[in-house]
């Protein structure tokens, strides 16, 4: 069994403080930072971007976990590696060339990371299993913090997780998308054992225990 780590998605924290935001997922013991990048083209909305990344960079040593919702990431990689990213994410269904994104991610010494979205099958990334550190299976559609888990996701993950067994590959898992206490219980049992939560984790009266509580 892998260690299980969270990453708070800033999407739903007080964007008017970012650093003390951070700074509060610090000392709750989170281990993680997700940042959510929109484009308004892959995905609705707009959020932001490498230069924000770079502020929050020089105010922690935190991982910072890059999830990019854009329609082209390609441009994108040395952009958040220059800004400091840890971890790079990329979809599946954007329109770049997903191994060659990799290849660039590992070249600048990152971890790199494929998404699917709900209606996208476990398959497709399996394909890129051998090229990436890490996996990410959206809970939710892309977009918006604060919607409902889609638990008939976890079949996605069962099978990326027997299939990474299978292989003798050991593999993040990550799930994005209504993660709390009682829906990050039925995410670790399928398999996952990275778990992105926004919503909860900020709207919580006392972060420390969330955190705990969703570790198990
Ligand atoms: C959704 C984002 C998520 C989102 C999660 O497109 O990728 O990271 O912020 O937010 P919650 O935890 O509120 O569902
Ligand atoms: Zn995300």
């Amino acid at each position: 069994m892998k260690n299980i780590i969270t990453s708070a998605s800033l999407l739903s924290c007080d964007l008017g403080n970012i650093a003390g935001e951070v700074r509060r997922c610090e000392s709750a013991g989170v281990d993680w930072i997700h940042f959510d990048v929109m484009d308004g083209r892959f995905v609705e909305q707009i959020t932001y971007g490498s230069p924000v990344l770079k502020c929050i960079k020089k105010t922690t040593s935190m991982p910072l976990d890059v999830h990019l919702m854009v329609e082209d990431p390609t441009k994108q990689i040395d952009l958040f590696a220059d800004a400091g990213a840890d971890i790079i994410t990329i979809h599946a269904e954007s329109g770049c060339d997903v191994p060659l994104c990799l290849e660039k991610i590992h070249e600048r010494g990152l971890k790199a990371s494929v998404a699917i979205k709900p209606a996208t099958p476990a398959e497709r990334a399996l394909d890129f299993m051998e090229q990436c550190d890490m996996i990410l299976v959206m809970t939710v559609e892309p977009g918006y913090g604060g919607q409902g888990f889609m638990a008939d996701m976890m079949p996605k993950v069962e099978k990326i997780r027997r299939y990474a067994d299978e292989h003798g590959c050991s593999i993040d898992i990550q799930v994005d998308g209504g993660i709390n206490s009682e829906t990050a219980k039925t995410a670790i049992a399928a398999g996952a054992n990275v778990l992105v939560a926004g919503t909860s984790l900020f709207k919580a009266k006392n972060m420390r225990e969330l955190n705990a509580a969703l570790k198990g």
